[in-house]
């Protein structure tokens, strides 16, 4: 039976004892990296650096509750606003993979800004059992020399520093909850975050509106199963298609985008069946995205595909 405080005193233990240099991890506001940030951080305190790289793709409000959170919980740590950059080097991109591409090396890329400036010796990341036993990993150490590091270049010669990569989702779960992480039951979000939930070219504006529209499906969900109409899907959000369909506003014709409701409900995100929302539910969520997008969105859709066939995000 795993014991979560037996976890994170050994884990503190054990990381107070072997680095003995600067440190540094990017936080996501993820269960992963925000246990993994706090386990070093109560293990080394000041000689940890977190950085949050803001991308501009991120949820509504996200930034600030990850800066908050990590002001809670006593980490040293830096929001670092690269959402000019990002929008810059992905402008005109519309293909699926070239986004995923262009944001993983501009992550990178700031992030060794970001290392090379503290003087990071080590570098921390919330790898979990899963993400190296299905990539093929073999047996491994918790901290491990590497050369090239996740993408940062070899001349960099950081160590690789990997607390979590023996527990399982449902294990760092609990250490969060051990840690009083409020954020220890967020939905799965992907790393392009909000660029791969705009189809078509990713900008300010389309990321804008995008934001606004998942807000609103988090919240009505959030409500309605807060009232019992239903309960939460594993994974629920809003995607922006640039389809231009007419509607009508007042006596004015108008000419918007669409906005698509996602929701799923899935084990381990490998097969999802789409969840069936009540639809008093879905018109709720349909005349708020409709007010709050006016003139710029007019149709609001609902996906009824499972996985398989189709993938649960859109790209
Ligand atoms: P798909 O769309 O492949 O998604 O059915 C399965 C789960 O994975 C998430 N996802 C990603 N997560 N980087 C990530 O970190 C990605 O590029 C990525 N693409 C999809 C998705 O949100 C879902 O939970």
């Amino acid at each position: 039976m795993f014991d979560p405080n037996k976890f994170i005193e050994e884990c503190i233990e054990q990381l107070g004892r072997t680095i003995d240099g600067k440190t540094i991890i990017a936080c996501s506001g993820g269960v992963d990296s925000t246990v993994a940030t706090v386990l070093v951080s109560k293990a080394i305190g000041e000689r940890l650096l977190t950085v949050y790289v803001d991308t501009g793709l991120m949820r509504k409000g996200e930034s600030s509750d990850v800066d908050d959170m990590l002001t809670e919980l006593s980490v040293n740590h830096k929001i670092v606003d690269a959402s000019e950059e990002f929008f810059e080097s992905l402008r005109g991109i519309v293909d699926p993979e070239m986004k995923r591409k262009i944001i993983g090396e501009k992550f990178i890329r700031v992030f060794e800004r970001e290392a090379k400036a503290f003087g990071a010796k080590y570098l921390v990341q919330g790898t979990i059992a899963p993400d190296w036993i299905e990539s093929g990993g073999g047996l491994r150490d918790t901290i491990k020399s590497h050369h090239n590091v996740g993408g940062l270049p070899e001349t960099m010669d950081i160590t690789l520093v990997e607390p979590l990569r023996d527990l399982y989702k449902d294990e760092v779960r609990k250490v969060a909850r051990a840690l009083s992480i409020r954020f220890s039951e967020r939905q799965p979000f992907p790393g392009p975050a909000l660029a791969i939930r705009i189809l078509g070219a990713v900008t300010p504006e389309a990321a804008e509106l995008v934001r606004e529209a998942n807000a609103i499906v988090e919240e009505e969900l959030q409500a309605a199963a807060e009232k019992g109409e239903m309960e939460l899907p594993w994974q629920y959000f809003a995607v922006l298609l640039p389809v231009k369909s007419v509607g009508v506003q007042g006596d004015i014709r108008a000419y918007g985008k669409t906005i698509v409701v996602r929701a799923v409900d899935s084990i381990d995100g490998m097969t999802a069946n789409y969840t069936k929302i009540p639809h008093e539910v879905l018109e709720r969520i349909s005349t708020r995205i409709s007010n709050a997008l006016k003139d710029r969105v007019n149709r609001v859709l609902y996906d009824i595909t499972n996985k398989p066939p189709a993938t649960i995000e859109w790209e």
